[in-house]
């Protein structure tokens, strides 16, 4: 459904994405996990044909960010790590805008809009401006928009970074119920928890470049330790592990007990 192949974006001398490749099937929820500044972001926005790209091919069902963007956009759903832009608009209104650009009846489009909502449990924020609710309600009705024109591939960066408990479980079990379905899902988080229950296979990205991918199974094997968390692990293959043992050996010899 998704193949990014040999993938380049730099930014001046930054190499955002550095000959990055992976594919991500029907059925699959594909976790990228990397350090802040990774190119998770730039990877997606590339797929998305939202930014010139420096090399490689993307393809989405087929179909080109580069040559025909309007069409790779109409087969996904995005929700953004940054902030919705259009803040005064109502739920309401930004739905129906987002089923005019995509092309979808107005009515299907309310009709998924009320769905995904009341799934979120969010129907009463429908007529508030969007900059009155709270962050985490903001997401939800990014999420909705997202899904407004049943997209087979959902490209999700740290979809849940500010959902409470329950409604991380619902954004959980209707991910999983859209690869039932026969979809495909990238997301990017920084929950190793999640990505160890939820995806299918993980890459972790490091500098640009996916530096292992596989099954949590298949990267323990890597790691040679069955039982190891995805943490430990993830700390390891981006090279980070000594970095946090210096860190913490250091915050220890420069605190003393506090004061009384
Ligand atoms: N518009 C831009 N102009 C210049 N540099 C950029 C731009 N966007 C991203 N970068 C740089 O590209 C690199 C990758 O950034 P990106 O946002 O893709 O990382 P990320 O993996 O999504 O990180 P995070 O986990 O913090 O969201 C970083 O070094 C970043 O500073
Ligand atoms: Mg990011």
């Amino acid at each position: 459904m998704l193949e990014v192949v040999h993938l380049k974006k730099y930014f001046g001398d930054v190499h955002a994405v550095d000959d990055t490749s992976f594919v991500v099937r029907g059925g699959e929820i594909y976790g990228l996990l990397g350090p802040n500044g990774a190119g998770k972001t730039t990877t997606m926005k590339c797929i998305l044909g939202l930014l010139d790209i420096d090399g490689g091919r993307v393809s989405v069902m087929g179909e080109d960010p580069v040559v025909d963007p309007q069409a790779v956009k109409a087969s996904i759903g995005y929700v953004p790590e940054e902030p919705l832009v259009y803040k005064s608009m109502t739920p309401a209104e930004l739905f129906n805008f987002v089923a005019s650009i995509r092309r979808v009846d107005a009515a299907a489009a309310s009709r998924k809009a009320m769905e995904v909502l009341t799934a979120l449990d969010a129907t009463r924020h429908y007529q508030d401006p969007i900059i009155t609710l709270s962050r985490g309600n903001q997401q939800k009705i990014q999420v909705v928009a997202a899904m407004l024109h049943e997209p087979r591939l959902l490209i999700l960066d740290e979809p849940t970074a500010n959902l409470d408990a329950k409604s991380t479980r619902i954004v959980k079990e209707m991910l999983h119920l859209h690869v039932e379905q026969g979809g495909a899902v990238l997301l990017s988080t920084h929950v190793m928890e999640q990505a160890a229950e939820l995806c299918t296979r993980i890459g972790i990205i490091n500098r640009g470049k996916v530096v292992i991918e596989g099954t949590l199974g298949e990267l323990r094997a890597v790691a040679k330790e069955s039982g190891a968390s995805l943490e430990n692990m993830f700390l390891r293959f981006t090279g980070q592990d000594k970095d946090v043992q210096q860190a913490v050996a250091r915050l220890r010899s420069t605190n003393g007990a506090l004061g009384a």
